[in-house]
């Protein structure tokens, strides 16, 4: 691949087209895994389900992500070797310290995910009039990851000029995807907004930091745990790993290895979730029947999980349009991928040291092969009979599975079902198209512009 693909690559990215540049490109290769030489490193690209568990499951040592997050300096400005930029022992070391937050029972707890939602609900206008819910579902992340990551909310649904931590992170991701873009060329990249906003949010999560750590030193001379306001006992994610790690620089490589996966991404599956349903009328329907058909039990965890067409319209979300592109890795030892090599294309591929593996899960999602010839259409009853491998990997797979997949599901499901219990119907005020822009993952450009009807 020559200059002329770089520009059309980064064409693409200018004119919100990038999605389509990755269907052209694999269409002009007639293939679902081909390889090509591009700014000086062999790339191998697939949409193959084989092909991405093959990368998902071995990679402890044929493929990694340090060489090509950090070793070429593309997230150092923000980020050192933390559970998302790491490989081998570090990275061991780093899952090992974030998981217990995630495996916790805490978050079947939806009692304090439902004060979020009750302050998103309250933002939602009850005359039919249009909202825009994307900046809404923003905030609303900001909101809850500043409160479950670091332990206080900076409530920015309340106060939207609260909000720039988002807006900074949205700089920073942006920066970063595009460092990732660069690789070996990221000396290229100079962007002042960019540094200065990677500074900032340094100094927002170096508060919250002091803060904890101030509070393990009273909690060791006085023997008395810390609580929040309301006097429960401290259980946020920055809490249960701080104790661990007394190095504040390390402490901020951790938290931010957390931050930086959990940016944009819950609020872009609820954005896509709503701009779906306020197209498929029958879809709501059909959904706030079996929400209404729940009855006025308390909504628990076990509950939710037993709504099985609330978890197929979530399902048919995260399959039309994954918050994660593509899976990426380095390979750091010869090997081979099992399938899209030799004149067949069935045989495996070679990978080499150094080459650059790219696993499409947006394509993998939308093949029709896969999924039938209605793979393009928004029809959540597929999953009645979908039995999905690895054609269906929203979250990854193997051992880096995303560790807040099933936070992040649970989170979906309760904001639609408490919508969809105080809303009869959603409307589309636009006639929009989905159009993906990148930061790291694509969101709408359009936003969902929708009106909700009070039940
Ligand atoms: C719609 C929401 C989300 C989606 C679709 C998603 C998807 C993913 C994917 C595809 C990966 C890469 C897996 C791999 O490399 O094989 C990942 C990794 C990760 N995600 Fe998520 N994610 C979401 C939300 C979140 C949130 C809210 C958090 C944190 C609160 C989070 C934390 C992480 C972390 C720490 C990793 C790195 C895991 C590792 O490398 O071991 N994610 N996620």
């Amino acid at each position: 691949m020559g200059l002329d693909y770089v520009y059309a690559m980064f064409q693409a990215l200018a004119e919100n087209r990038f999605l389509e540049f990755n269907r052209e490109t694999y269409a002009a290769r007639g293939s679902k895994s081909w390889t090509a030489i591009f700014m000086g490193n062999r790339m191998v690209y697939s949409s193959e389900p084989e092909n991405m568990k093959a990368l998902s499951t071995s990679h402890r040592d044929a493929f990694a992500v340090e060489p090509i997050r950090v070793g070429n300096g593309a997230i150092t400005p923000f980020q050192g070797r933390g559970v998302s930029s790491s490989d081998g022992p570090k990275w061991q070391y780093s899952r090992d310290l974030v998981k217990p937050y995630f495996d916790r029972e805490g978050f079947s707890n939806l009692d304090r995910l439902r004060t979020h939602v009750d302050r998103l609900i309250s933002k939602i206008p009850t005359d039919g009039s249009m909202v825009d819910m994307q900046p809404l579902f923003r905030r609303w992340l900001l909101d809850t990851s500043t409160d479950f990551l670091f332990g206080r909310t900076v409530n920015s649904l309340d106060n939207p000029d609260q909000d720039w931590p988002y807006r900074d992170m949205v700089t920073v991701m942006r920066g970063l995807r595009l460092r990732l873009q660069l690789s070996s060329f990221v000396f290229l990249h100079r962007d002042k907004e960019f540094f200065a906003a990677c500074k900032r949010i340094h100094g927002f999560l170096d508060a919250y930091i002091e803060e904890a750590y101030r509070q393990l030193q009273v909690e060791k001379d006085t023997g008395k745990s810390a609580t929040y306001e309301n006097g429960k006992p401290r259980d946020d994610f920055l809490w249960t790993i701080a104790r661990h790690v007394p190095d504040p620089l390390e402490l901020r490589t951790q938290l931010t290895g957390v931050w930086i996966p959990s940016n944009e991404t819950t609020s872009i599956l609820m954005s896509n979730t709503i701009f779906a349903l306020a197209r498929h009328p029958e879809v709501v329907k059909k959904l706030r029947k079996e929400i209404l058909d729940y009855g006025d039990k308390p909504v628990t965890f076990s509950g939710l999980r037993s709504l099985n067409y609330l978890r197929y319209v979530v399902n048919e979300t995260h399959r039309l349009y994954p918050v994660s592109l593509q899976t990426v890795r380095a390979c750091v030892r010869d090997t081979t991928l099992p399938t899209g090599g030799g004149p067949s294309g069935k045989d495996p591929i070679f990978c080499g040291k150094g080459d650059i593996m790219h696993c499409n899960r947006f394509l993998m999602h939308r093949d029709p092969d896969l999924w039938g010839p209605d793979a393009e259409e928004f029809r959540p009853e597929r999953w009645e009979t979908a039995r999905p491998m690895w054609n269906f990997v929203p979250f990854g797979g193997g051992p880096r599975i995303c560790p807040a997949h099933v936070m992040v599901d649970t989170e979906c499901s309760y904001a639609v079902f408490r919508i969809l219990q105080n809303f009869k119907a959603i409307e589309a005020r636009d006639d929009e198209p989905y159009t993906a822009v990148m930061r790291v993952g694509p969101s709408n450009k359009n936003g969902v512009k929708v009106a909700f009807i009070p039940a």
